[in-house]
């Protein structure tokens, strides 16, 4: 078991720097995902934790002991790639035992050890086929076996779902968090995709860039985006961003063809913001057909509706708030048509706001 840190850790390539300087804590036992576009240097992180990667500047350490210099088999780690990196001429078994062979573990140990992680994993009938004789999930439920037997002190994952189907990637998805919670084994897991994030992270680290933008939990990165990157990153749809003025001293949201109430928990604290440029967030689900549906404090927006994706148990519906595109998701009861000049309701409670020049939430800024 170990905690994993990253202490102003820089990468570069040459003249290129990937990451410029990167400080991350992941707790003992902690499963931390990283998660980021393609190229924003998910990878290149994870690299360094396994020392395929030199590191530049700053410190990686695992447990208490700074790995910079040490060799990958030093570290006590055990990666498991997108491409599951079997050999093909061995058996599942030998594939298994590979590693723990190369350590001169005991016999008895490694049978141990590889029935145990094959009957975890439920890959005890193919013990002794090919990898090319198994289905793309089982392979990687054999590459898991791989990383499981050698019982080291950190998991490190690079987005080892992506080759799978839709629905076997829900399934190991499920399957992997399990067995972290049943193995308690610290696990950095690296994804492009969104949702895996939310559905598989303790916390999510999300990157742009080589930069972190936010640390938390999935609730509280999904409540409380910092940025208005992480807001349109985090949530599908993702968060409507339209720009708007703080008007009425700190009352209102003017946009060019709607006009907002600032919503109670806002109220007290723009009062010094007459006149900021702001964008405001307005997550799909917060949109409604009715203003039934809404309990709370409401507004509402005109939206041209453009296009209505029907999912079965809801509507996602795609429109124009005068130049603006905007989506929402609705009850399919209520929702409204192709060619509708539609009133959408608005949850005032779930608005987010921005300053339109840093990008930046307003929440960290304005006074209560
Ligand atoms: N060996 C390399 N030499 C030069 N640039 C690299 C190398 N490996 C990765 N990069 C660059 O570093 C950036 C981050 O890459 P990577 O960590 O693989 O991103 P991710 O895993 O988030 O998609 C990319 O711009 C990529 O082109
Ligand atoms: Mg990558």
């Amino acid at each position: 078991m170990a905690q994993v840190n990253f202490n102003g850790v820089k990468k570069s390539y040459g003249e290129v720097t990937v990451i410029e300087k990167l400080d991350l804590d992941i707790e003992n036992e902690e499963f931390m995902v990283l998660v980021g576009p393609s190229g924003c240097g998910k990878s290149t992180a994870l690299r360094m934790i396994a020392g395929l990667e030199e590191i530049t500047d700053g410190t990686v350490s695992i447990g208490d002991r700074v790995v910079n210099d040490l060799p990958p088999k030093e570290r006590d780690i055990a990666m498991v790639f997108q491409s599951y990196a079997l050999y093909p001429h061995m058996s599942v078994r030998q594939n298994l035992e590979f590693g723990l062979r190369l350590k001169k573990t005991p016999q008895a140990e490694i049978d141990q050890r590889v029935n145990k992680a094959a009957e975890i994993l439920g890959i005890t009938p193919y013990l002794d086929r090919r990898p090319k004789h198994l289905s793309g999930g089982q392979r990687q439920r054999v590459a898991v076996g791989r990383a499981i037997v050698r019982n080291p002190s950190v998991f490190l994952f690079d987005e080892p779902l992506s080759n799978l189907d839709a629905k076997l990637r829900v399934q190991m998805r499920a399957e992997i968090s399990k067995l972290q919670k049943r193995l308690k084994t610290t696990t950095v897991y690296v994804t492009h995709d969104q949702v895996e994030a939310m559905t598989m992270g303790d916390r999510i680290a999300i990157l742009k860039d080589g930069d972190l933008q936010q640390v938390g939990s999935p609730l509280a990165v999904y409540r409380e985006p910092a940025n208005m990157f992480v807001a349109s990153f985090i949530g599908t749809p993702p968060m409507n961003l339209v720009p708007a003025k703080i008007t009425d001293g700190g009352l209102a949201i003017e946009g060019k063809t709607f006009n907002l109430a600032v919503p109670e928990q806002w109220r007290s604290r723009l009062a010094g913001f007459e006149g900021r440029e702001v964008v405001v967030g307005i997550r799909p689900e917060h949109l409604f057909a009715s203003p039934d549906s809404v309990a709370g404090e409401k507004g509402s927006l005109e939206v041209q509706v453009e296009v209505v994706e029907p999912l079965g148990h809801e509507n996602i519906v795609h429109g124009k708030l005068g130049e603006e595109f905007i989506t929402a998701t609705m009850d399919p009861q209520l929702s409204p048509s192709v060619g509708d000049q539609a009133t959408m309701t608005v949850e005032l409670a779930g608005l987010h706001l921005f300053d339109a020049k840093t990008e930046e939430s307003l929440a960290g800024e304005a006074q209560p």
